[in-house]
């Protein structure tokens, strides 16, 4: 390919993107600044909540060298890619699209920044999503290339960033936030994770990781505070098994904390609506 056509090329599938973007009303990345958090079980959840409140809505796992959100909704299929279109996954009612359909089981991928960035703008520019109220992006830990990519091409309207209440996860949120906000995304919530821990045996209530770590940094930096999600065994099996707690378990504190985190950031867009863009 010379000069000429590799910017022809580049022309196009900007234009492609651009395309898909002006379709998608509600533009959300999640990510957190450390790993391990629960930023791919809020991405799911969340997107659960969403299309049961009547939402036409999609997951983009941008987590390309570990990609998890096929494992968590239980899908095991390969994407269908058609001559120039790549068809989402559909699970739950939720369309989602993933590296992990894309690669073989177990195959570890090693790739530098910018291939992780092709493969980004690739699920905008060829992903066959259609019209969606909401796209939820789910980012790997840290602050690289991968968030860079995403808040250019998909232009996030807000971004949701996951801690857990210790100390160490509070300071890497802190530094999220602050790239948020030199990204510029118009709204930033903080959702605290693993937030206290239902004893399944007494039902008293432990603070495992400590709590009120992500309700202070919301203050701190101006940002809203989302809600708080207590650690739930339930959780974890259910997610291990491909079945998002909401779904599952309809009416426990788990899900009630997502319906309400939902509900904030509905309420945002239903009074932002002519606002953002
Ligand atoms: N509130 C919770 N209660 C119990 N288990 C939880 C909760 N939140 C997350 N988990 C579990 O913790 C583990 C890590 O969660 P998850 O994969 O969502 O984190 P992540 O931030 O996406 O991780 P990574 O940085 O690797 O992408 C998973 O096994 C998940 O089921
Ligand atoms: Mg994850």
């Amino acid at each position: 390919m010379d000069q000429l056509d590799k910017q022809k090329a580049f022309e196009e599938e900007t234009k492609r993107i651009s395309d898909t973007v002006s379709k998608i009303k509600h533009r959300i990345i999640i990510f957190s600044g450390k790993g391990g958090v629960g930023k791919t079980t809020v991405s799911i959840n969340l997107a659960c909540i969403f299309h049961m409140k009547g939402f036409s809505t999609g997951i983009l796992d941008a987590d390309i060298t570990g990609p998890n959100v096929p494992k968590m909704l239980g899908v095991d299929d390969r994407p269908i890619v058609l001559s120039d279109k790549i068809l989402p996954f559909e699970k739950f009612g939720v369309k989602m699209i993933s590296m992990a359909g894309l690669l073989n089981k177990g195959q570890p991928l090693i790739w530098r920044g910018p291939l992780r960035s092709k493969v980004i703008n690739q699920f905008l520019a060829d992903v066959e999503w259609g019209e969606l109220d909401y796209l939820i992006a789910d980012l790997p830990p840290g602050t690289g290339d991968e968030i860079l990519s995403i808040a250019q091409q998909m232009k996030p309207n807000y971004a949701v960033i996951v801690t857990t209440p210790q100390e160490v996860s509070v300071i890497d949120a802190e530094r999220a936030v602050a790239m948020a906000k030199e990204l510029q995304i118009p709204s930033i919530g903080i959702v605290e994770n693993m937030s206290g821990l239902i004893c399944p045996h007494c039902g008293k209530e432990i603070d495992l990781f400590g709590k009120g770590g992500g309700k202070k940094l919301a203050r701190e930096s101006s940002t809203i505070f989302l809600g708080s999600i207590p650690i739930d065994i339930d959780a974890r099996i259910l997610s291990d098994k491909g079945k998002p707690i909401v779904l599952e378990k309809p009416d426990c504190e788990v899900t009630n904390a997502f319906k309400s985190i939902a509900g904030l950031i509905d309420a945002y867009y239903q009074e932002n609506t002519i606002k953002i863009k």
